[in-house]
C-alpha cells in the first residue's frame, strides 16, 4: 500500500519518520519472505500518537513490524502500511540489577551487554533471533528460561487508547509463548531486573546453550525459528520427525532436515507455498495423533 495523502507525506519530515516506498519485506523478516508495501521508520517514539491518528483518519491499515524472525507475511503488495522503530544510541542503559533496555534492541546482544556487566539469568535466549520487543509480546523461552521472568516495567503504545502506557510487571501475565498484552499493543522499552553473575559463568551458560543450538536447529537457513508451539507434555519437532516429515516441501518451502519444527525457504520460497507446506503437516499431525498443532509463528495473511 502506498500512502499518496499529500497531509501525511509532508508531515512525516517533521515527526522524524522516514518513508521507504514499495519496501520488499522480504528484505526485513528472517524467513526472506514478504511483499511490498510502504515502510516508515520511525526514529522518535513520542511521533507514534500522532501517525496513528493521521494514518487512521486518512484510512490507511497499518501494523508494527519488529525483528521479522518470527513472522510470515503474505505475498504481493500488501494491503497496509508498515511502521518500525528505530532504535536508539544506547540501546540498553544499566542501574545496579536493572537494565533499561530499548523495544528495538537487538535480544542477543542485550543479553550479551548484561553478561559483560555481570548480569546473568538470560543465558539460555542468547540464540533466539529477533528484539527485545518481539521476545516481550511472545515471552520467548528457550532451555528452560524465558524473558517474562525478569520483566519489572514495560512502556508500550496502547493502541485502544492512542496513547503511551507503562504497565508494572505484576499487571503482566506471562505464560508459554503467550502474554496478556492487547494483539495491537506496541512495545516500546522495558526495565529487567537481572541477577547478579559473574561474566565468565554466565559465558560457560552462553557456549551450552549456543552448543545445543548449533547441533539442533538449522541456524545457517532461513527460517522463522519453530512453526508450531509444542502442543502440552509433547514436542511438535519430535512428533514431526516421527511421521518421517523431514524434506517435505512445497515449492522452496522445507521442513528442515535438522530440527523438523523449523521450516526454512530453501531459495525463492513464497508465503502461499509456506502456508500450504504449514496445511500440509498440519492435517498429518491431526491424522495420526489427533491433535491440532497451533502455529509458533506469527502470520500475517
Ligand atoms: N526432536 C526430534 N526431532 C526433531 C526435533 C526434535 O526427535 O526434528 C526431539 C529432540 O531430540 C528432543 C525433543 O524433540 O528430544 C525436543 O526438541 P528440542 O530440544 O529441540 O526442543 P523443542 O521442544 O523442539 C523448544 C522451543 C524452541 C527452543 C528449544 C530449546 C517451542 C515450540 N520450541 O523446541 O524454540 O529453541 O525448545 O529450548 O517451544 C522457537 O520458539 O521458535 C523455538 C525454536
Amino acid at each position: 500500500m502506498r500512502i499518496e495523502d499529500a497531509k501525511i507525506l509532508a508531515a512525516l519530515p517533521n515527526l522524524g519518520i522516514d518513508r521507504l516506498e514499495g519496501a520488499a519485506l522480504s528484505d526485513y523478516t528472517s524467513l526472506g519472505i514478504g511483499g511490498t508495501t510502504d515502510l516508515l521508520l520511525i526514529k522518535r517514539r513520542a511521533s507514534i500518537p500522532e501517525l496513528v491518528r493521521m494514518l487512521d483518519d486518512a484510512g490507511y491499515p497499518h501494523k508494527f513490524l519488529g525483528g521479522g524472525s518470527n513472522l510470515l507475511i503474505r505475498d504481493g503488495e500488501l494491503p497496509w502500511v508498515m511502521l518500525h522503530l528505530v532504535k536508539p544510541e544506547p540501546e540498553v542503559r544499566l542501574e545496579g540489577n536493572f537494565a533499561f533496555v530499548d523495544a528495538a534492541a537487538d535480544l542477543g546482544r542485550t543479553v550479551t551487554f548484561c553478561a559483560k556487566n555481570n548480569l546473568g539469568g538470560m543465558e539460555g535466549l542468547i540464540g533466539v533471533p529477533g528484539t527485545i520487543g518481539g521476545a516481550l509480546r511472545m515471552n520467548a523461552g528457550a532451555y528452560g528460561i524465558q524473558i517474562g521472568t525478569y520483566v519489572r516495567e514495560v512502556e508500550l503504545y496502547r493502541a485502544a487508547s492512542r496513547s503511551l502506557v507503562t504497565l508494572k510487571g505484576d499487571e503482566i501475565h506471562f505464560e508459554y509463548r503467550h502474554t496478556s498484552f492487547a494483539l495491537d499493543d506496541i512495545m516500546l522499552a522495558v526495565k529487567l531486573e537481572l541477577p547478579s553473575k559473574p561474566f565468565k559463568e554466565i559465558l560457560d551458560g552462553i557456549r551450552i546453550c549456543n552448543e545445543k543450538r548449533r547441533s539442533s536447529q538449522p541456524l545457517n537457513q532461513k527460517s522463522a525459528g519453530c512453526i508450531f508451539k509444542n502442543p502440552p507434555g509433547a514436542s511438535a519437532g519430535r512428533m514431526l520427525d516421527e511421521l518421517g516429515l523431514k524434506g517435505l516441501n512445497v515449492g522452496d518451502a522445507r521442513v528442515s532436515d535438522r530440527h523438523a519444527n523449523f521450516f526454512v525457504n530453501a531459495g525463492n520460497a513464497t508465503a502461499a507455498q509456506m502456508l500450504s507446506l504449514i496445511d500440509t503437516v498440519r492435517e498429518r499431525v491431526r491424522q495420526s495423533y489427533g491433535i491440532t498443532l497451533e502455529e509458533e509463528v506469527i502470520i500475517w495473511k
